[in-house]
């Protein structure tokens, strides 16, 4: 007999009268096609920014705001109470408010009042009110009842002006919003209290004012290191190579161009870290001169020889000397195997070579890992444990590997 399909995930996405409510529509997106059941349940003001029409297609429910509409099935009661989850985005200082204070006077603060399930809410609004001691002070209480408040974001507000306040991009909220559901709860704070640093993206090695040496990184793997660590408690400082992807909300970014640029700002904030994860794929080298002027083709049809030096490897180096004591060394390293060794085999080489605790080994391909939202490896430890982690998202990994992470730190 054929097994029932599992449960989808019930999630109830409330919608706040905010502006970045446009960008909500793709957080349900993503939630509905990775196949969560979504009921939307905007307020009042929320359909002035974005209109019904838009979240009942997207969701595949009709929505609602008033307790007043299909009274028989008690929505105000029966939503709340049926959800896996519940994600408020974008929380807005007014819907804080009536939710810190209890207030029920529409269907989703009532929802709010009937839910057990985690309670996540993604704030956006302009710095002014986010600092406001009101809005911290409705904050604190509802952190203090058990709901999950993310922080804001840094960065360009509504008009030309930018501050705390912003929305994290939805990719960002869509994964924290799996990884709750994962977990079923809360995610733990257990790298509260930890200096985290994160390389991530690909270095430039300049040839002239117009060419580099660079590589195909996007930055997405080490972002979702970094997103991860920061729903986790850590203070989180990422070294961005060329990363052009916005920044993860609550992490302090370092902007880097080329290799020695990323290994300057590695050893600097490693020298404070208790946890060093070096995800940049950082050029091996770099040429050996810069031209001033932009390098010109010849007459008589012959290329240039470029003349090449080795960068020096950051991570060997961060791993073999320990900047700060009883640091923990993260490495990756994207392999393709070769004709008499697997990626693996390759991986755990490199653990020895480059005096890691932990190194994860990607398989990489043309159309494999690099920019894909998508990854698979093994984290290799030092001490002989291989963690295979299956095909899922790059935040499904950097939690997998601070899993790791904590638990090679709670046995030293
Ligand atoms: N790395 C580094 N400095 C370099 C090169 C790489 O710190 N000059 C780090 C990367 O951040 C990554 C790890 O080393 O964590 C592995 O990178 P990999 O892609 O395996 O490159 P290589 O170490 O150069 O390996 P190979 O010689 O096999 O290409």
């Amino acid at each position: 007999m054929a097994s029932e399909p599992p449960p989808r995930p019930r999630v109830v996405l409330g919608v706040g009268g905010g502006i970045a409510a446009y960008k909500v529509c793709e957080v349900l997106r993503r939630l509905t096609e990775s196949g969560h059941d979504v009921r939307v349940v905007p307020t009042a003001s929320a359909l002035r920014f974005v209109g019904a029409a838009t979240w009942e297609a997207l969701s595949g429910h009709s929505v609602s705001t008033e307790v007043w509409d299909s009274v028989h099935e008690v929505p105000h009661v029966r939503l709340g109470q049926s959800a896996d989850l519940v994600l408020v985005a974008p929380a807005t200082a007014d819907l804080i408010a009536r939710a810190a204070h209890g207030l029920a006077d529409d269907l989703l603060t009532s929802t709010l009042l009937t839910a057990r399930c985690p309670v996540v809410f993604c704030p956006a609004m302009h710095t002014e009110m986010w600092e406001h001691p009101a809005t911290r002070e409705n904050v604190a209480t509802l952190r203090r009842r058990g709901a999950i408040v993310l922080d804001p974001a840094v960065g360009r507000l509504t008009g030309a002006d930018s501050g705390a306040g912003r929305l994290p991009e939805p990719v960002e909220i869509f994964e924290f919003a799996a990884a709750v559901l994962r977990r079923g709860g809360p995610l733990p704070e257990d790298l509260a209290g930890l200096r985290v640093v994160v390389s991530a993206g690909g270095t430039r090695e300049p040839l002239d004012p117009v060419r580099y040496l660079g590589n195909r990184s996007s930055g997405l793997q080490g972002y979702a290191l970094a997103s991860a660590a920061v729903a986790r408690g850590a203070e989180v400082t990422v070294v961005a190579a060329n990363v052009t992807l916005p920044d993860p909300a609550g992490a302090k970014v370092i902007r880097v161009g080329t290799a020695l640029e990323l290994r300057d700002a590695m050893r600097a904030a490693a020298a404070e870290a208790q946890v060093v994860v070096a995800n940049a794929a950082v050029a091996d080298f770099r040429p050996a001169h810069y031209a001033e002027s932009k390098i010109k083709k010849s007459d008589d049809r012959s290329a240039p020889v470029i003349d090449l030096v080795q960068n020096p490897h950051v991570l060997r180096e961060l791993g073999r000397e320990r900047l700060a004591e009883g640091q923990t060394v993260v490495g990756f390293a994207a392999e393709t195997g070769d004709e008499l060794h697997s990626f693996l085999e390759l991986g755990r080489r490199k653990v020895a070579a480059y005096g890691v605790d932990l190194l994860v080994a990607n398989e990489v391909g043309a159309d494999k890992v690099f920019g894909q939202p998508v990854t698979q490896g093994v984290i290799i430890g030092a001490d002989g444990v291989e963690t295979p982690v299956p095909p899922g998202s790059k935040r499904a990994l950097a939690d997998a590997v601070w899993d790791r992470v904590v638990e090679l730190r709670r046995m030293s």
